[in-house]
């Protein structure tokens, strides 16, 4: 089984003490914190911006993705990378232009990713795979924690898996919404690389019996 990466989606996470938070996840086996920021207009919620992106940041030295689900996210790239941002995903949906946005995230120095919603096939990002470091492809609709997993997205990882590894792109493919130990093996099977977790991670009594969890249904 391929190796994959688990992204911990703070969306889930108790929210009273974010710097304890931060300090379970670095030593719970996650590999990345996942961030999400919501604008009540790409999606039907709101959720967190940049004061808590930066208290986060300062509470922990792990890798933090943030996953922008907002209409117009290239307003907002400078500002997130000051933020503390080392990958920064947007939605190919929203109302920038997806190579301003991209070239903007790397003159910042980060990584950059784009993101496709459910209702978008993934023949839509195939014009920008090579020039971003992920590729998020919603296993669920954006814009809220806790729900099932969409079978179906499984053949958009697999189409993109076939993509990147025919032209040998160091392209990774992430899969976000509904990830637990009955789903993330065929995430993974299917080509994932990255596997977004909120509320699986978050509702168990540690952490790391999460990640351990994960790691045993993927290997299995
Ligand atoms: C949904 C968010 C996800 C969410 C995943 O819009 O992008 O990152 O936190 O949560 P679970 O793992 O509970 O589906
Ligand atoms: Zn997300």
């Amino acid at each position: 089984m391929r190796k994959f990466y688990t992204c911990a989606s703070v969306l889930s996470a108790d929210m009273r003490n974010l710097e304890r938070v931060s300090k379970e996840l670095e030593t719970s086996g996650v590999d990345m914190l996942h961030f999400d920021v919501m604008d009540g207009v790409f999606v039907p919620n709101l959720s967190f911006g940049f004061p808590v992106l930066e208290a986060v940041d300062k509470s922990t030295d792990l890798f933090l993705d943030v996953h922008l689900m907002i209409t117009d996210p290239l307003k907002y790239i400078s500002r997130t990378i000051k933020a503390g941002a080392d990958l920064i995903t947007f939605h190919l949906e929203s109302s920038s232009d997806p190579y301003e946005t991209i070239e903007a995230i790397r003159k910042g120095g980060v990584k950059a990713g784009i993101v496709i919603k459910p209702c978008t096939p993934y023949e839509a990002v195939l014009p920008f795979v090579e020039l971003v470091d992920v590729v998020l492809v919603m296993t669920v609709e954006p814009g809220f924690g806790g729900q099932s997993f969409m079978e179906d997205m499984l053949e958009k990882v697999k189409g993109l898996r076939k993509y990147i590894d025919e032209r040998e792109l160091p392209v990774k493919i992430q899969v976000d919404g509904g990830i637990n130990d009955k789903t993330a093996a065929a995430a993974v099977s299917a080509g994932a690389d990255m596997l977004v977790v909120g509320s699986f991670l978050f509702n168990q009594k540690e952490i790391s019996n999460g990640v351990t969890a994960l790691r045993n249904a993927v290997s299995e």
